[in-house]
């Protein structure tokens, strides 16, 4: 298949305060070229998801903008939603429906129907060994499985950027492996790829240029061969520790249940 389209990233002075002026990003500015597979490496809090999340249109940037394919995320989002797909460790597949049901549902949104949508589920649940199991309900899935119909679900409409969010969080090594291979795949195909992951081994063996950030920040980006060289250090997981510290990051999730208390 020939992709025209250039997916090409552009990120400028992207910045999001939360509630009470906190800068959860902070004034950053990258580039990642066309098909480029582009590594965003940081601790619990360092600003990840919040940037993943500017860049797929799900959160309004409170300063900045990010070009994708030439479009603006805050002006075109709908253009840009056209371009990527997001793949992240919140699986967003119903465990009712079974898994070609699924894919059926996702692809309806996207405007696609009838038998091309059909012939691509077909492709995408081959791709992922998912075959045997398309009539099966989701939900007697395991996690590994959901995961690889979860990655599928976000590329039934052939987007030309792919996010993946802290993709393998979770998974048993087979599934890893799996998706590690399959993101080398997409790569060959020329999709652009922005990949957050903790596993420093899977970051070094994939990231053809990779951003540390933390506290909002970009504290190195380039190479990752280059950046340990010019720093000193022999692998990614060093080089990390110099830049971003030994402080153990404790961040607390929402509490899912709790009722709001509105002091007043
Ligand atoms: N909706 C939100 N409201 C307030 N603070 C948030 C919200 N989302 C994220 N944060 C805070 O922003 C910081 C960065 O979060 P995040 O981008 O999820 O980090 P990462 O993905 O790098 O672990 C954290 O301190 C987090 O608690
Ligand atoms: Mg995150």
């Amino acid at each position: 298949m020939i992709r025209v389209e250039d997916g090409s990233i552009v990120v400028k002075d992207l910045t999001k305060i939360f509630q009470g002026g906190f800068a959860a990003v902070d004034h950053v500015s990258f580039e990642i070229k066309d098909g480029e597979l582009f590594g965003l490496l940081g601790p619990n809090g360092a600003g990840k998801s919040t940037t993943m999340r500017m860049l797929t249109t799900l959160l309004r940037p409170t300063e900045g903008d990010a070009f994708i394919g030439g479009h603006s995320i805050k002006d075109e989002p709908d253009k840009v939603r056209l371009l990527i797909g997001l793949v992240s460790d919140k699986l967003i597949v119903y465990d009712r429906l079974t898994a070609r049901e699924n894919l059926r549902f996702f692809g309806h949104l996207y405007g696609l129907g009838g038998e091309k949508l059909e012939e691509r589920i077909d492709e995408l649940l081959d791709e992922v060994d998912l075959s045997r199991f398309a009539d099966r309900a989701v939900g007697t899935f395991s996690t590994g499985m959901k995961q690889r119909l979860n990655l599928v679900r976000a590329l039934l409409h052939n987007p030309k950027v792919l996010f993946l969010d802290e993709p393998t969080l979770g998974l048993d090594p087979q599934t890893v492996r799996f998706i590690k291979d399959l993101i080398v795949q997409l790569h060959q195909s020329d999709i652009t790829m922005v990949l957050t992951t903790h596993e420093m081994a899977l970051a070094e063996e994939l990231s053809e240029r990779l951003a540390i950030i933390d506290h909002g920040k970009i504290l190195a980006i380039g190479e990752p061969k280059r950046l340990e060289e010019e720093n000193g250090v022999k692998n990614l997981e060093d080089l990390f520790l110099k830049l971003t510290g030994r402080q153990l990051r404790d961040t607390l999730g929402k509490e899912k249940s709790a009722p709001r208390v509105i002091r007043g």
